[in-house]
């Protein structure tokens, strides 16, 4: 079923297509082109596809970033996140970017404090190839903390945190294109969240989905940690909770 899209995108499609910028399209318009390259990227525009995909780049924090359908598409409301874990961490902390994704929250941390010893890990072998492409420089399969033993000061995470039966009512472009792996981790939304707060040792900074604060709340009371701040994003949806690891040590 074909889909209408938005007549931005053509020209965004167009401009790649033809190798020059926006403003030339504009310039241009009466310019005779062969169609062919484009009526191929604007299919797959047309087939639900999203725009970064087909593009294989998408903009965070001020940086571009390679995408493919590998990974999560980075979303506005992370760069929260980021700002978060700039202004917290401690000075030559090591942190530990859990579901690293394409990795633009460990590599936009990493630019923003070159003090930090940042560390990215995921279970998919397809997102740590990803996040390399885009300079992630430390990078290990692990499924949650599983893989370490030695401790970290900070830990990170945009986690998959849709419940499954939530699913259906996404927007066909996220639920039929982006990775299942990084959208939901199992019925209640939570099993990844819990897991990290089961095996944290230190404090996190954790992006949570609308609705979840409740849970967090309950949970965070479960495995001894103090919430410190629950961080509203522009709509006013809190959306980074950061948790302190004083009453587990
Ligand atoms: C919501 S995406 C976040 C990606 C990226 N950090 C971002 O903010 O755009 C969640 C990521 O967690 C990964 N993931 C899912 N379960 C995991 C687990 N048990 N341990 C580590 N990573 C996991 C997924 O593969 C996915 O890359």
């Amino acid at each position: 079923m074909q889909r209408g899209i938005n007549p931005r995108d053509v020209d965004v499609l167009l401009s790649d297509s033809l190798r020059q910028p926006l403003a030339y399209i504009v310039a241009h318009g009466d310019e005779r082109i062969d169609s062919a390259s484009l009526e191929a990227l604007l299919r797959r525009r047309f087939s639900g596809e999203p725009l970064q995909y087909i593009r294989r780049r998408t903009e965070f924090f001020g940086h571009e970033f390679y995408v493919d359908d590998r990974v999560l598409i980075p979303r506005p409301e992370t760069e929260l996140l980021v700002e978060t874990a700039i202004a917290r961490a401690p000075r030559g902390a090591r942190v530990i970017d859990i579901g690293t994704g394409s990795g633009c929250i460990a590599v936009s941390l990493q630019l923003a404090r070159p003090d930090l010893r940042v560390v990215g890990v995921d279970t998919s072998v397809g997102a740590l190839t990803v996040a390399k492409i885009n300079g992630a420089t430390a990078l290990a399969a692990s499924d949650v903390l599983s893989a370490f033993r030695r401790d970290f000061d900070l830990v990170v995470a945009n986690p998959p945190y849709i419940a499954a039966q939530e699913m259906q009512q996404l927007a066909p472009e996220v639920r039929d294109h982006e990775p299942r792996i990084a959208l939901t981790p199992g019925a209640r939304g939570t099993e990844v969240i819990e897991r990290i707060l089961a095996q944290a040792k230190t404090n996190v900074i954790m992006e949570i989905a609308m609705g979840q604060e409740s849970a967090i709340r309950e949970l965070a009371a479960i495995h001894r940690y103090d919430i410190d701040a629950v961080i509203n994003d522009l709509a006013g949806i809190p959306r980074v909770v950061v948790l302190s690891a004083r009453g587990r040590r």
